[in-house]
């Protein structure tokens, strides 16, 4: 089996192919250790509980989130460290500034709020192993590096859902809004979380608090602006 890796050792980024013969690795984090142990003492990965628990794992394989201790490799696939992280070393990334994101929670009053819906309802919210897959699919990302990220809305949701808190205020800029609802975060989540659903509930309940989307301002300002007659005459164009 062979099992490529974008690298990045002393500033250089390259792709690099181990070759592991037929030895019978299980997963792939069992095959990054295989070739740590007997080609390359210097490739560099996350890993803790080896078990699905711990989220350190997380890489890109063959483009998506994967937590390599769950994952049955095939040959030929590239292994790539997740988006939007600094890169620390070949696969291990630097989850520092993602994390910080859940620094909005600091402020929350945790005394539950008996009008508030059953906690048991919003229970697998709490399985989130920060593993950063969410973050690393979501496009908005891409965009937007301010951008709260999935498993923090998921946070705040939960929160949200079970005790009075000031936290609506705190994502409506570089939150809810800027979701596109593509859905990408609940197809990484190893843990079946579906933070596009969570992220909508966080509009509704912003909604009910008297927030609105910025958006639907831009567009009414645009269609308010006179553009003028347009001209389909010679060289024009019309639909
Ligand atoms: Fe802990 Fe993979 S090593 S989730």
């Amino acid at each position: 089996m062979t099992i490529n890796i974008l690298r990045t050792q002393d500033g250089k980024t390259y792709q690099e192919e181990f070759s592991l013969g037929h030895s019978k690795v299980t997963t792939l984090l069992s095959a990054l250790y295989e070739i740590k142990s007997k080609l390359d003492p210097t490739l560099t990965f996350g890993s803790g509980c080896r078990s699905g628990i711990c989220g350190s794992c997380a890489v890109l394989v063959d483009g998506k989130e994967t937590l390599a201790c769950s994952h049955k490799p095939s040959a030929d696939e590239l292994i790539e460290p997740l988006r939007y992280h600094p890169v620390i070393r070949d696969l291990k990334v630097d989850k520092s500034k993602a994390h910080a994101t859940l620094s909005i929670l600091k402020s929350v009053d945790l005394s539950p709020d008996p009008k508030k819906i059953d906690e048991q309802k919003t229970k697998i919210q709490t399985d989130c192993i920060l593993c950063d897959s969410c973050y690393s699919a979501c496009p908005v990302l891409a965009v937007n590096s301010d951008f709260l990220g999935p498993f923090t809305l998921t946070r705040v949701y939960r929160y949200e859902a079970i005790q009075s808190s000031n936290l609506l205020e705190s994502i409506q800029t570089n939150g809810i809004w800027d979701c596109t609802l593509c859905g990408e975060c609940t197809i990484a989540c190893p843990q079946g979380i579906d933070s596009k659903m969570d992220i909508t509930m966080l509009r509704s309940l912003s909604a009910q608090a008297g927030h609105s989307d910025p958006n639907f301002g831009a567009m009414g300002t645009m269609e308010a602006m006179d553009f003028g007659t347009p001209d389909f005459g010679d060289g024009g164009f019309g639909f």
